[in-house]
């Protein structure tokens, strides 16, 4: 099998595999106080200051979670109740703070918590559009952030999990933090791939006590790490309502006996990334080049979707997304994973029937380009090879999947 849909999840790194391997072996939970407990609790807590590292933060920082979507929905819930509720100061403050500010085209782990804070908390959602690319619109941005004392938080994508594009996170730190008002990236599809430093961040934005970027979330799966770990980068500045109580672990942000061998692997997964990030990300951009190249070619009316500039600079390096005129995605998925070649259509499949990718259409395309989305990732197991086997089964699986829209237009036609 040729895998190239690492951004659905990639392999585990050889030293994520030994690290678990191993700390499977030590006995303790890291809340005991006997010394095989803290045998525990140092090995956990050296793990978060390795990962804590990667994205220039201190361990304090970083909250570990059962995965990504968890550590979304901690910060948008988390931050939401937080500024609503008079523990953030005065209650006629926080109840005025009703707006999320959010941009279109967002994941579900986002889309999904905001829309249930509207259903049950009563938030207003404000959407950012997206521009032709996937970038928000700033300008927008700027205007609603006129209004800050109503808004209780703006969440963002560093990078779209989709069409690969990587947004202006500096610039809306900025604005977020010259507005006073918390910001919380969703940085699952970006870590690993582009550089990541929170502090120096917040230190070139200039912002103040909880407020500019103040939360992030990450997942250890998309690196290299094991599956059922995330975390949420959360500043020191700011603070979170809980959505989990127990025991009080993790300065009480997230209670529950913590993981420590998925710990161990993650940190070992992201120190190894963070080792070999520009060198990792300039190998996988030529092969992803390569498959934008070889797509144009076996079908010129193939259209890419994100950044497509020459030397774009907004793309993320591992991202190749198309949409391919008179084809459903789905076909092409199905084809070429019976070649042997594992890709994506990018978009949720909601109870088995496929939707049209909400980012597409964000982005201004039609419903017709948008079901017809392919998404190819490259990652840290990629080759030459890959791409060149992915290349061998396009045009076969095109020619059959554009036969087969061509098929279900006529009957549609008919009847
Ligand atoms: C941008 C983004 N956010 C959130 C998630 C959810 O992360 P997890 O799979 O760790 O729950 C994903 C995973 O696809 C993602 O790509």
């Amino acid at each position: 099998m040729v895998y190239l849909d690492h951004a659905a999840t990639t392999p585990m790194r050889p030293e994520a595999i030994e690290a678990m391997t191993a700390a499977l072996a030590v006995v303790g939970n890291p809340s005991s106080i006997h010394s095989a407990g803290q045998q525990a609790k140092r090995l956990l807590e050296e793990s978060r200051e390795r990962v804590a590292a990667t994205l220039g933060v201190d361990g304090i920082e970083v909250v570990f979670t059962g995965n990504g979507t968890e550590a979304v929905n901690l910060a948008i819930k988390g931050l939401w109740w937080q500024r609503r509720t008079a523990s953030a100061g005065d209650a006629a403050a926080g109840a005025a703070r009703r707006r999320i500010v959010v941009p279109a085209g967002e994941h579900h782990a986002t889309l999904d918590t905001v829309d249930w804070l509207v259903e049950h908390e009563g938030a207003d959602v404000v959407e950012i559009p997206l521009d032709a690319v996937g970038r928000l619109r700033l300008d927008v941005l700027e205007r609603e952030l006129d209004d800050a004392s109503t808004i209780a938080l703006v969440t963002m994508l560093w990078a779209n999990n989709e069409v690969g594009t990587i947004q202006p996170v500096e610039e809306v730190a900025r604005l977020t933090a010259r507005a006073g008002v918390p910001l919380h990236v969703d940085a699952i599809a970006a870590y690993g791939q582009v550089p990541i430093d929170v502090r120096s961040l917040r230190r070139s934005t200039e912002a103040p006590r909880g407020a500019g970027l103040v939360a992030l979330s990450v997942s250890a799966h998309k690196i290299g790490g094991p599956a059922g770990i995330g975390a949420l980068v959360l500043d020191r500045s700011a603070a979170v309502e809980p959505l989990i109580h127990g025991g009080g672990q993790q300065r009480k942000v997230r209670s529950g006996t913590q993981d420590v061998a998925a710990a161990a692997a993650f940190a070992a997964a992201a120190e190894s990334v963070a080792a070999r990030l520009d060198d990792d990300a300039e190998r996988m951009a030529a092969l992803r080049d390569r498959v934008i190249d070889g797509v144009l070619e076996a079908v010129p009316s193939a259209r890419l979707s994100g950044d497509a500039g020459p030397g774009a600079s907004v793309r993320l390096p591992g991202n190749v997304h198309f949409s391919f005129p008179g084809c459903e995605g789905d076909s092409l998925l199905f084809l070429l994973d019976a070649a042997g070649v594992a890709v994506s259509t990018g978009s949720a499949c909601q109870a088995g029937v496929p939707e049209p990718s909400h980012v597409l259409m964000a982005m201004g395309r039609t419903e017709a380009d948008a079901r017809g989305a392919l998404r190819i990732t490259l990652g840290h197991t990629s080759t030459d090879a890959d791409v060149d086997a992915f290349l061998a089964a396009l045009p076969a699986a095109h020619a059959q999947a554009a036969r087969a829209g061509l098929a279900a237009r006529a009957t549609s036609f008919d009847r």
